[in-house]
């Protein structure tokens, strides 16, 4: 058992899977061998936060800029996205994973679209670890959604916009209900956001490691977790 173990995990972890692509090419194999290792990566990270006792495990999988990716590579990762969900649903019962959807759903495969309904729908009993899975997701994209849909809300008399607060506004979210993540992590040595959780993670820490997703190992979340209880948090205060 590691020391890390034993020090209570953050509730919330989001982590930026990054790198799938470089750790293809590095062995000389397609990015599409890539994203099938980062989808292995997720497994076992999923797993392992369970092990932990996370509550809520975010993950980055699809962004709104990834479509400007050839039309190969986006089809190569919405095969493993549905090949995954298909495994979710049938290992549903033994794994007890609630699944969430962040993003803009209408933009997939209808076939797509309806695994992650089922799979939202069948997992939402479930209490062990809740995964959040970012699906054509972009913060910004999702900031303006939800003002949408609060607009829509004030025409027709539903809500109030002089009482709008903080808090009532982070109910039209995706993220809707979910605290937000004390811990982002970003594998593969980038040092940004790219667009994810904006409003969420104004007070999170953040973790930039030098390893490829695919290679990302429990013991990587463990220094992760290790980095993120020697900060400071202080929340503007002193
Ligand atoms: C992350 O890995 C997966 C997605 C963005 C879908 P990348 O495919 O971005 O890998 P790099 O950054 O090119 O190495
Ligand atoms: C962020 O990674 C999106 C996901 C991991 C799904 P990108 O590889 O798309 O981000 P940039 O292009 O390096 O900013
Ligand atoms: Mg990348």
């Amino acid at each position: 058992m590691s020391q890390v173990e034993k020090i209570a995990p953050p509730r919330h972890i989001a982590i930026i899977m990054d790198g799938n692509g470089r750790w293809a090419r590095k062995r000389g194999l397609p990015r599409t061998a890539g994203h099938k290792a980062g989808a292995e990566a997720f497994r076992r990270t999923a797993n392992y936060c369970r092990t932990l006792g996370v509550e809520y495990l975010t993950v980055y999988a699809f962004s709104t800029e990834n479509w400007r990716r050839s039309e190969e590579e986006v089809g190569g990762i919405m095969k493993l996205l549905a090949a995954y969900l298909k495994e979710a649903l049938r290992d549903m019962q033994k794994n007890h994973v609630r699944f969430r959807f962040f993003g803009d759903l209408s933009r997939l495969s209808p076939d797509l679209q309806k695994l992650c309904l089922e799979a939202q729908e069948r997992s939402s009993k479930f209490d062990e670890v809740q995964v959040n899975f970012c699906l054509n997701y972009g913060g910004r994209d999702e900031i303006v959604r939800a003002v949408r849909r609060f607009a829509a809300d004030v025409a027709a008399g539903k809500a109030d916009a002089s009482a709008l607060t903080e808090d009532v506004f982070s109910n039209y979210l995706d993220s809707a209900g979910v605290p937000d993540p004390e811990l982002v992590i970003r594998p593969s040595g980038e040092l940004r956001t790219s667009n994810f959780l904006p409003w969420q993670t104004v007070y999170s820490e953040f973790v930039y490691m030098n390893v490829l997703w695919p290679d990302f190992s429990p013991a990587d979340l463990d220094s992760a977790i290790e980095e993120f209880h020697r900060r400071n948090r202080r929340f503007g205060g002193v």
